[in-house]
C-alpha cells in the first residue's frame, strides 16, 4: 500500500484497516517515552509492509511487546505480561510474539530461550528489518537483530501516532547515550549517541501542526548532546528553530543533562514564550561521594550551580529530577545529603527509584550492592516524603494563579471535568466539556494535592473582577 506524505496519521490507520485480509498488529509499550516514541515508527514501518492495527491483542496476528531494562523490576514486569499473552498463542498457535527495545537488545537470544512463546527479537535500531523478521518467524523460525546502528536509523519515517490524545507529540533528536553512568544499561540497549538531521525535525514538526497537535516534546537520551554536523546546529539551536515554527506550539524536551545543559538554552528558553518553563534535570544523588561514584561527571555544587543559573534566567521554571536511593555504598550521611540538596533545590516534582544493579554496567561489575534492602527501601521512603512535601509547597503556590492551560483530555474520575497542563507541565483539573480538548483556556487555581492543581476557567469578566478586587 503506497502512504501519501500528507496522510494523518488517522487516515493512515483507516486506510490500513480497510483491507479485510490484512493481518492484524497490536503494540503493547513500557518504559520511557522513547519507547512511546519508537512504537509509533514501528506502526508506521508495519502499516507500510501491509498490516491493520487493533487495540485488542485478542484478535493480533503480531503482538509485538516494546520494553524497558532501566531497573530489573521494569523486566519482571514484561516477563509476567508475557504469560498472560502466551495464553492468545496457546488458544491461536499462529499468533506471533515479538520483544522490541531495550530487553531484547541486553538479552538477545537468551530471551527466546527463557520465554519458549516468543518468535521475534528486535533490538531499538532494528525496526526497518521488522518485516523481513516477521516474515522469518512466519515461515517457523525465530527472527533476532539486535544490530546496533551508529546512524540515527529512523530520521524519514513519519511517526503514526496512535494514541488517543491527539494534543500532545513526541519527535525524537537524538538517540543513544555516550554518558556511560556507572548504573545504567541504556548505553549497552541503545548504543551510542547520535543526533537526526535537523531538516528531518523540522519537517516532522510541520506535519504534527498540520495534524493539528498543539504541544511537541524533543525526545532524546541526552538531548544537550544534539549536535548536527560537527555543531553547524546545537541543542540550543534546534530549540530555538522549532520554537519559532509557529507561537501556538508549544514546546517541551526531555531529557537534559547537568553537565551538558548549558546557560544557551536556558536563554533559549527564556526568549521564547512557547517553550515550557519546565526542566527535567535528574540529579541522581546528593552527595559527591555517590556521584563520582556513579561517574555523572559533576558535584553536587556545579549541580546546584545549574539549578541557580536557571532560576535567575527564569524564575517561574519548574524543575524536576530523578533520584536512585541506596546505591552502592552509600552511607546514611550521603543519603542525608540527597534529602538536603533536594530540599535546597525545593523540585516541583520528582521520580524516585531504589537502586537495581543491572548486569554488565560499571558498578555491577565493580561495586557490591551492599545497601541492604530494608535501608534502600527506608531511604527511599525518605525521599518520597520530602518530595511530597515540596510538591505541595510548590502547589500551595499556585493558588489564586491564573495559568493558560492546554486541554488534554476527560479527567479520569470524572466526565464533568477536563485536565490539561500549564507551562511549569502541573497538571491541572477544571470542570469543563470535551470540545475543549486541544484549546487553551485561562484557569483560576482555587484548591490542591500534592499531585494536582485544581480550578476553573476564568472568563474575560472573571478576570477582571478578581483584578479590580485586588485593586
Ligand atoms: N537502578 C535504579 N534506577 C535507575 N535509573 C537508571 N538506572 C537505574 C538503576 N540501575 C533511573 C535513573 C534515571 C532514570 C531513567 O532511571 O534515575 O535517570
Ligand atoms: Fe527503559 Fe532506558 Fe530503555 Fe527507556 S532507554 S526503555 S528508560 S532502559
Amino acid at each position: 500500500m503506497e502512504i501519501k506524505k500528507y496522510m494523518s496519521s488517522d487516515e493512515k490507520i483507516a486506510l490500513a484497516n480497510l483491507n479485510p485480509g490484512a493481518k492484524k498488529i497490536f503494540i503493547e509499550t513500557y518504559g520511557c517515552q522513547m519507547n512511546v516514541a519508537d512504537s509509533e515508527l514501528v506502526y508506521s514501518i508495519m502499516i507500510e509492509d501491509g498490516f491493520a492495527v487493533t487495540d485488542d491483542y485478542n484478535i493480533a496476528d503480531l503482538i509485538l511487546i516494546n520494553t524497558c531494562s532501566v531497573r530489573d523490576n521494569a523486566e519482571q514486569k514484561i516477563r509476567n505480561r508475557l504469560k498472560v499473552l502466551g495464553l492468545v498463542k496457546r488458544s491461536r498457535p499462529g499468533v506471533l510474539i515479538g520483544i522490541l527495545g531495550c530487553m531484547a537488545e541486553r538479552l538477545k537470544e537468551q530471551l527466546i530461550e527463557e520465554e519458549k512463546l516468543v518468535d521475534i527479537i528486535a533490538g531499538p535500531d532494528s525496526y526497518r528489518a521488522l518485516p523481513k523478521l516477521v516474515a522469518e518467524a512466519e515461515s517457523g523460525q525465530k527472527a533476532i537483530n539486535v544490530l546496533l546502528s551508529r546512524e540515527e536509523t529512523y530520521a524519514e519515517i513519519s511517526p503514526v501516532r496512535k494514541s488517543k490524545n491527539k494534543v500532545t507529540a513526541f519527535v525524537s533528536i537524538t538517540r543513544g547515550c555516550d554518558n556511560m553512568c556507572a548504573f545504567c544499561v541504556v548505553p549497552f540497549t541503545r548504543g551510542r549517541e547520535r543526533s537526526r538531521n535537523p531538516e528531518t525535525i523540522l519537517r516532522e514538526v510541520d506535519e504534527i501542526i498540520s495534524e493539528g497537535f498543539k504541544e511537541i516534546t524533543l525526545l532524546g537520551q541526552n538531548v544537550d548532546k544534539y549536535n548536527w554536523n560537527n555543531g553547524e546546529v546545537n541543542f540550543a539551536g534546534l530549540l530555538r528553530m522549532v520554537a519559532i515554527k509557529n507561537p501556538n506550539l508549544r514546546v517541551r524536551f526531555s531529557t537534559s543533562y547537568p553537565q551538558d545543559f548549558t546557560d544557551e538554552v536556558i536563554k533559549v528558553m527564556s526568549e521564547h514564550e512557547n517553550i515550557c518553563k519546565y526542566i527535567h534535570l535528574p540529579v541522581q544523588a546528593g552527595s559527591n561521594n555517590m556521584l563520582e561514584k556513579m561517574r555523572r561527571g559533576y558535584t553536587r555544587e556545579w549541580y546546584l550551580g545549574r539549578i541557580k543559573a536557571i532560576k535567575t534566567m527564569i524564575p517561574d521554571c519548574a524543575i524536576s529530577t530523578d533520584i536512585i536511593a541506596g546505591y552502592c555504598s552509600e552511607t546514611e550521611e550521603d543519603h542525608k545529603e540527597t534529602l538536603s540538596l533536594m530540599e535546597e533545590v525545593g523540585y516541583d516534582y520528582a521520580y524516585m527509584f531504589k537502586y537495581s544493579p543491572r548486569p554488565g554496567t560499571y558498578a555491577a561489575n565493580n561495586f557490591p550492592d551492599d545497601v541492604s534492602e530494608e535501608d534502600k527501601s527506608r531511604r527511599l521512603s525518605e525521599i518520597i516524603e520530602i518530595q511530597h512535601k515540596l510538591s505541595l509547597e510548590s502547589n500551595l503556590k499556585d493558588l489564586n494563579k491564573i495559568f493558560s492551560v492546554l486541554v488534554e483530555g476527560i479527567s479520569k474520575k470524572s466526565d464533568e471535568r477536563l485536565f490539561g497542563r500549564n507551562s511549569q507541565n502541573k497538571v491541572i483539573v477544571f470542570p469543563g466539556k470535551d470540545f475543549r480538548i486541544g484549546t487553551y483556556v485561562n484557569v483560576l487555581v482555587t484548591d490542591c494535592t500534592s499531585a494536582t492543581l485544581l480550578g476553573h476557567i476564568t472568563s474575560e469578566d472573571d478576570l477582571i473582577s478578581k483584578i479590580n478586587k485586588k485593586i
